[in-house]
């Protein structure tokens, strides 16, 4: 049997047109067209083409784009000027400051800075603690991306053992406690795991946030589990390859998203979807 293919890029086109017709009611009713600001620190080659697709994305959907590029020496100083500029610009309604940050700017002072209310990321503590006590508004835009992925398998997630591999603040953390919300029950793995094929060979949900090229086989995958790799690794021939070992996995899961087409394309329009909330939650 092989898997079927959720099919990222599809989902997020679909994802991204319902964004638009909100943006479009939202402008009807008289408001400005909802602006997000996307920074970028420095030149890491992979954070220059997500921050280039996110700000193209941005202005098809009828909203504003604002790009601030920082050099590479940017002091933390400077940086929380830009985002205290930000904070009061009123056509700015989202501010996302892309990571990882060159080492000299500490990535939490930054977010702590950003207007809760403008943290188009939900990577604020008053944003993630709203997600903890299951009363979320901005919530970070893969994980979510990742559970409309699951959704639109059209299976009932309720009582579903999914196992999040990594606990990072942008994915595996937050991707929890998103299943947690959907009534899964969930383990989180990382690097002192014990065990860890025996744990994902019992989930029925595997999220794999790790970053090592193809490091789940096909062998732990539990047969029909569905599998979301968010990993995005570039590989010495120059390919993308995912977390999970595509061409054996879909062998055995009954649903797998592809690297790159799956999760990369349903952060964008998620992001884009938060955009549309964080405008919309400044009005309230
Ligand atoms: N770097 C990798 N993923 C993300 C993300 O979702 N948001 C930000 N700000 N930086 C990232």
């Amino acid at each position: 049997m092989s898997a079927a293919i959720l099919d990222g890029k599809a989902i997020a086109q679909r994802v991204t047109e319902e964004v638009r017709a909100a943006v479009a009611v939202h402008a009807a009713a008289g408001h400005p067209p909802p602006g997000l600001a996307v920074v970028l620190v420095g030149e890491n080659p992979a954070s220059q083409v997500y921050v280039r697709m996110k700000r193209k994305t941005t202005e098809t959907v009828g909203m504003r784009s604002f790009a601030y590029d920082l050099p590479a020496t940017a002091s933390e100083t400077e940086l929380l000027a830009l985002i205290d500029r930000l904070n009061a610009d009123p056509a700015v309604n989202a501010i996302l400051v892309q990571l990882p940050l060159p080492k000299q700017i500490g990535p939490e002072r930054v977010i702590e800075r950003i207007d809760p209310k403008k943290d188009v990321d939900g990577f604020h503590p008053y944003n993630v603690g709203r997600l903890v006590l299951k009363m979320p508004v901005l919530r970070p835009c893969t994980p979510w991306g990742c559970m409309r992925l699951l959704q639109e398998t059209g299976e009932d997630l309720v009582g579903k053992h999914a196992v999040v591999i990594g606990q990072s603040n942008i994915v595996g953390r937050p991707m929890a406690l998103e299943l947690l919300m959907a009534r899964c029950t969930v383990t989180i793995c990382h690097s002192a795991t014990r065990d860890l094929p025996g744990l994902v060979r019992q989930a029925d949900i595997v999220v794999a946030g790790i970053g090592k090229p193809k490091f789940v086989p096909g062998a732990w995958i539990k047969p029909g589990a569905i599998v979301i790799d968010v990993g995005i690794n570039r590989l010495p021939d120059g390919k993308l390859a995912g977390d999970v070992d595509f061409e054996s996995a879909r062998e055995v899961a009954g649903w797998i998203t592809p690297v790159p087409g799956g999760v990369g394309p349903m952060t964008i329009a998620t992001l884009l979807g938060n955009t549309l909330r964080a405008a919309q939650w400044q009005l309230e």
